[in-house]
């Protein structure tokens, strides 16, 4: 039976999209596990982070009204389903419940890269087994985690991962008072991912950290490949 992890935080720009397809990734390479990807982002940024490039017209929309659609191979045991609209006609949720039950039997893994409020992701998060929560370590970001519980089910919030990182004072401090907070809780803190324009450049080039040999990401792998093991757990 299949596990709901569901990637979310109501800020933009924090990295859910391309920590999706890290994890995800990651994940597809542990015992051969057969991984789907669904998004609410219509803007499909996890497809465009990995490098493909296809035409698609029957989205998860039409996996909602038709049972079937298109099911696009990102790479081996890695598949996505894109969205072409993220308006969703009345009573969605109830079959979107059912495909995912469905899926559950198919693929081991459910990952869901979210986009900030909308409807769809309060089902996403409603269906998930797991909740991962990318942040900065900014001011802003980190008050809403102290405050989380009003937004999430702590329960299910498996992981707290640090994104963007660039080692300022007052992302030490947060980094501190999120670490004194989280003690004790059984979420995972998660090291800091460096902020680096590598990271941002092998993006661009359409690869997932785990296809570079570069020494200069091997800590940013060692880091994403514990939180693949914690979360898929
Ligand atoms: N640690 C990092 N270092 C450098 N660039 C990064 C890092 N993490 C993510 N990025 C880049 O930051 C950009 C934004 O990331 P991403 O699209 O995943 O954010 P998001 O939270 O999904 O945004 P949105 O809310 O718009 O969906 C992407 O170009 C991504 O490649
Ligand atoms: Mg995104």
């Amino acid at each position: 039976m299949g596990k709901v992890i569901t990637i979310k935080n109501n800020k933009g720009g924090v990295g859910k999209s391309w920590l999706t397809l890290q994890l995800a990734h990651i994940i597809s390479n542990i015992d051969e596990n057969k991984v789907l990807v669904l998004t609410s982002d219509s803007q499909n940024n996890v497809m465009l982070y990995a490098g493909i490039d296809v035409e698609f017209d029957k989205g998860l929309e039409t996996w909602l009204s038709k049972g079937d659609g298109d099911l696009i191979a990102l790479r081996d045991n890695l598949y996505y389903i894109p969205l072409s609209d993220s308006s969703f006609k009345r009573g969605f949720d109830k079959k979107l419940k059912v495909l995912i039950e469905r899926f559950k039997e198919e693929y081991d893994y459910i990952l869901i890269d979210s986009v900030p409020v909308l409807n769809i992701d309060k089902c996403f998060l409603e269906l998930a087994d797991t909740i991962v929560i990318p942040t900065m370590l900014d001011t802003a970001s980190c008050k809403g985690i102290l405050n989380l519980s009003n937004e999430v089910d702590l329960s299910k919030v498996k992981a707290i991962v640090p994104n963007k990182f660039s080692k300022t004072k007052a992302e030490k401090f947060w980094k501190d008072i999120l670490g004194d907070f989280l003690k004790g809780n059984s979420i995972y803190f998660a090291e800091p991912i460096p902020q680096m324009a590598f990271l941002s450049e092998l993006t661009h080039q359409g690869k997932t950290i785990l296809e570079s040999s570069s020494k200069k990401i091997d800590e940013v792998q060692n880091i994403l490949i514990h939180i693949a093991k914690v979360v898929s757990e």
